[in-house]
């Protein structure tokens, strides 16, 4: 392959994978692997100014632009950095920064640089008027009802502050610890595993409901002010974010000379394990705006700044077997058994392989070497086989053909890489699907944790859900360490959940796909048990929230005689099984709603109408006695006084589902 063929292969393999990166939020390859391709198509590019081409991956920014969002064009244009591995290359950074400017010293300002995504705040009259991603870093996508979920980002300046439009840049991320939290829950409710804190986030922000964007634990730092005076310094103008009430990250640091960056560099290293946030390198500031200014920018990244990335920690272990593993939802993941080796910090034994077409991509066979790597991932992940040390004999990972657990045929959707087990009696399910049903946002059943569902398992007192309901009081007394007042605490919070009702009950079943907020369009719409046994696909897919995959495995699932067998015994102990409108179908009976702006479907007297019907008094001014406001397009004044009380916004859309209409 020749030098042309090549530039013209890496361009292809890096829009790819910057496409899977930003649009589909996962990674084909790891950041290392792609700043390493990236750096061999900019050294050719360099040799071969001929082929130079604007649109090369090396001089554009990756793009996230997602449809269905309104596009906004930035101010002052999104760029990357300029990334690098070697101290020497941050070295040749700082020769550059003082041939530009010779006479005077330069000092930096070196942050940790946060693995999350990139937002952009606009300020106006010292309120938040607009959030924009990055984008492909000339317009991005509005995020702007999103944003107003994290509660850490201010709504209003302080009234110190001058009313001039003020842009803030920063990072959105998820904490560690709220990652491995929300990956739990994910895996649990929507048997869907989440790849890291970074995707999370971005896929967070990119939520078209903004109810379900607020359930998402998201977090932020600012680390930027945009204007277009260059006065003063990045230092200061952190402080100044810090003053306005801004998350800034309080791990900061002044440098003057290289030196002094690279002991920062490395002294931060030793903290990243125990920081709560993912970084993955740290980010070094010529502090002075002016000189920022005069060292200006190439196409993608200003001259002014430089990423120094950690290198993803990896070492080398044995594959020393695959087990598979049985979810709340049945599906199957391989695992990998490593042989025990230090990894940033910890004893790593095992990776998760994701699933079966991980294992094929990487061609894994058993007992083979392999690279693991904690880069970018809090969870171990094996990177690569180590061919020349394959041994002579080894054996391919095959899917199970029946569950590992129960024994019953797995089955695969064909858009699905996803094995499972459909046998919800299958031991693996159990225990996790009852503790879902238990859980608050279920039927909240108080006393029924872990340990008692473990012990009412074994001793064979219940086998689902349903067999909650038919516990007798002196069953339990007979367990071990349950006494006469716990037994009947435990019945009297069975015995409590049974009126919960039909929306919280549909969560509660832990139906694939039906999280909450589903489960209460549901409810909402179609209100009994039985219109939900009678209903078709078709039925389904008229139901608000209800897109044509959540519709199938409705309709699977209320097809399923087993299923119809549990809901009938739950119905028959006394579980409340349809739905009440509150207060006599008004819903909205004692609220106060405005509208404004212009409404996707409704007109004005139309949406007047309907939340009338509702209950809701419609009021013409927003005022401190306004529950709602009711926003559409173009909407003015009402809104940002709204906005400035704290009132709850909702769309068309928002109201449609509250109410159940189609
Ligand atoms: S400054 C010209 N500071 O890294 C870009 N960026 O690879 C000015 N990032 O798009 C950005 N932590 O999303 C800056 N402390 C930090 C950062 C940071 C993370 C992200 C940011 C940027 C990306 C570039």
């Amino acid at each position: 392959m020749n030098d042309k063929q090549r530039i013209e292969e890496l361009r292809k393999i890096l829009r790819t994978a910057n496409d899977a990166y930003y649009r589909d939020g996962h990674s084909p390859m790891s950041d290392a692997e792609f700043d390493r391709l990236l750096r061999e198509l900019r050294d050719l590019e360099e040799a071969h100014p001929e082929f130079d081409e604007p649109d090369s991956p090396t001089n554009r920014v990756g793009s996230d632009l997602a449809t269905g969002f309104k596009k906004i064009t930035h101010r002052y244009p999104m760029l990357s950095i300029q990334n690098t591995y070697s101290e020497e290359e941050v070295r040749d950074f700082h020769r550059q920064v003082t041939e530009k400017i010779p006479e005077t010293e330069v000092e930096y300002v070196c942050e940790p640089k946060i693995d999350g995504v990139a937002m952009c705040l606009v300020y106006e009259n010292r309120k938040l008027t607009v959030a924009v991603t990055r984008g492909d870093g000339v317009q991005g996508d509005e995020v702007t009802q999103n944003i107003r979920t994290l509660k850490t980002i201010p709504q209003t300046l302080p009234k110190d502050f001058p009313a001039d439009r003020f842009e803030v840049r920063g990072e959105v991320y998820m904490t560690k610890d709220n990652f491995l939290k929300f990956n739990e829950y994910s895996t649990r409710v929507f048997g869907k595993e989440l790849q890291n804190p970074r995707n999370t986030a971005s896929g967070s922000l990119k939520l078209k409901d903004p109810r379900e964007a607020a359930l998402r634990p998201l977090d932020f730092f600012a680390y930027n002010i945009l204007t277009d005076d260059a006065e003063g310094n990045h230092w200061d103008n952190l402080e100044k974010l810090d003053k306005a009430k801004f998350p800034v990250n309080s791990l900061r640091a002044k440098a003057r000379s290289v030196d002094e960056v690279m002991r920062v560099c490395e002294k931060w290293q030793k903290l990243r394990d125990d920081l709560p946030y993912m970084i993955d390198g740290v980010v070094i500031k010529v502090n002075s705006l002016k000189q920022q200014a005069a060292l200006g920018r190439t196409a993608k990244s200003p001259k002014w700044v430089i990423a120094y990335k950690y290198k993803a920690e990896a070492v080398e272990t044995v594959l020393e077997s695959v087990s598979f593993q049985v979810g709340r939802t049945g599906v199957v993941t391989p695992v990998a058994n490593l042989k025990p080796v230090h990894l940033g910090g910890t004893v790593v034994k095992r990776a998760t392989l994701h699933n079966f077409d991980e294992v094929e991509r990487l061609g894994l066979r058993v007992p083979d070497t392999v690279t693991v790597e904690k880069g970018g991932e809090i969870i171990p992940k094996i990177t690569s086989v180590v061919l020349e040390k394959r041994p002579k004999s080894t054996h391919a990972i095959i899917p199970p053909k029946s569950c590992p657990v129960c024994g019953e045929a797995l089955s695969k959707d064909e858009e699905e890489v996803a094995w499972r087990c459909d046998n919800l009696q299958c031991p693996a399910q159990v225990q996790r699907a009852i503790l879902h049903f238990a859980a608050r946002g279920a039927m909240n059943i108080e006393n029924v944790g872990p340990a008692l569902v473990d012990t009412l398992l074994e001793a064979g007192l219940i086998r689902d859900v349903s067999d909650l309901y038919h516990l007798k009081q002196e069953e339990l007394e007979q367990l071990e360490r349950m006494a006469e007042k716990s037994a009947a605490n435990v019945i009297a919070s069975i015995e409590g959940s049974k009126a919960r009702g039909l929306d919280r009950l549909l969560f509660g079943l832990g139906i694939r796909y039906v999280g909450k907020t589903t489960a209460s369009a549901l409810a909402r719409h179609f209100k009994t048990l039985d219109r939900l046994f009678d209903a078709t696909p078709e039925e389904f897919v008229a139901a608000p929230d209800v897109g044509e995959r959540i519709a199938q495995s409705l309709s699977d699932y209320f097809h399923d005689p087993k299923n119809r067998k549990r809901l009938e015994r739950l119905r028959d102990a006394g579980v409340k099984t349809d739905y009440d409108a509150p207060e006599g179908g008004q819903p909205l009976a004692g609220q106060t709603w405005v509208i404004t702006g212009t409404l996707p479907t409704w007109g004005r007297d139309e949406a007047r109408e309907i939340l009338e019907k509702a209950g809701a008094k419609v009021s013409e001014s927003v005022s401190k006695k306004t529950t709602m406001l009711l926003a559409g397009e173009a909407a003015g004044s009402k809104l940002d006084k709204a906005q400035k009380l704290g009132i709850k916004i909702v769309s068309e859309k928002d109201v449609r589902s509250v109410l159940g209409l189609a």
